[in-house]
């Protein structure tokens, strides 16, 4: 697929008010047509789990193609394969999926071992197993498309915008827009919408997990807890975040 060149900064900061303005009250299928009008469907949805897979219905639901990718960490639950592997062949044939650098990750677990972020942070971990792979996924790409939500983490993501500049991604090839359409969608939305057009889920959910990650840093979540509790629940909430999105999230 030829990617379109990024947008420079004046010309993202115009686009971004423009839409805030035209958008802030539309639904989540009409951001992503937003998105799709914009770039075309080199505006890639990041695939990992339920949320992304209600980017996909609606996306189908309005009859755009979207590009596909998914950051596979190497530590995923077989559950998680196995949604990746039937999202692919219900809606996305040309699934990418990018892995951690083979070597990154061998010296990794050479010098610290396959749990270093139990006692060190999770960060260099992530960095090796999921940023890295996504600065892959990303170069030059001119737009990416998430399912975050502004509801999933009080301490990280209440003010996640419906569309923003990343600036941890941009660079000197140009400005990366960032479409969050599911930011003001509650979760108890997207399984209505989940459950009505009768789209897969991670098997996971019926054991008691809510927001899932790689198997080592996810737990099942009590009758109460938040659903960011079941991730890196050794860390403090405002350190919940891996780097594939910054926490101040404001555009
Ligand atoms: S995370 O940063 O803490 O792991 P979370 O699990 O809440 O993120 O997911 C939020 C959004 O980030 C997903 O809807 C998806 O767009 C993107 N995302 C998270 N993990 C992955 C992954 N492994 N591959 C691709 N996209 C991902
Ligand atoms: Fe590593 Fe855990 Fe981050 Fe997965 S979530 S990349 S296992 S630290």
């Amino acid at each position: 697929m030829t990617l379109p060149p990024r947008l420079t900064r004046p010309a993202a900061l115009d686009l971004v008010a423009q839409l805030q303005r035209e958008l802030a009250l539309q639904p989540p299928h009409v951001i992503l047509a937003a998105a799709h009008a914009q770039f075309g469907p080199t505006a890639a949805i990041s695939f990992s789990g339920t949320e992304d897979v209600a980017l996909l219905g609606l996306a189908q639901d309005i009859g755009l193609p979207f590009r596909v990718f998914s950051l596979d960490t190497g530590r995923m639950h077989p559950e998680t394969h196995a949604l990746l592997q039937s999202c692919r062949e219900r809606f996305a044939p040309d699934l990418e999926v990018f892995s951690p650098e083979a070597n990154q990750v061998e010296a990794l677990v050479r010098a610290k071992g396959l749990f270093s972020f139990r006692t060190e942070g999770h960060h260099e971990c992530c960095g090796i197993r999921k940023v890295a792979p996504l600065r892959r996924a990303l170069a030059a790409a001119p737009a990416w498309i998430t399912g975050q939500r502004r509801d999933q983490s009080p301490d990280t993501r209440s003010e996640v915008p419906f569309v923003q500049i990343d600036e941890s991604f941009s660079d000197s090839s140009g400005v990366l827009l960032k479409f969050n359409p599911l930011a003001r969608w509650s979760s108890a939305q997207v399984w209505q919408y989940i459950r009505a057009a009768q789209l897969p889920f991670n098997a996971l959910h019926a054991q008691g997990y809510l927001s899932i990650g790689c198997a080592p840093c996810t737990r099942p979540v009590l009758p109460g807890e938040h659903e960011r509790a079941g991730r890196w629940w050794w860390e403090e909430a405002t350190k919940k975040e891996c780097g594939l999105h910054a926490v101040a999230n404001a555009s």
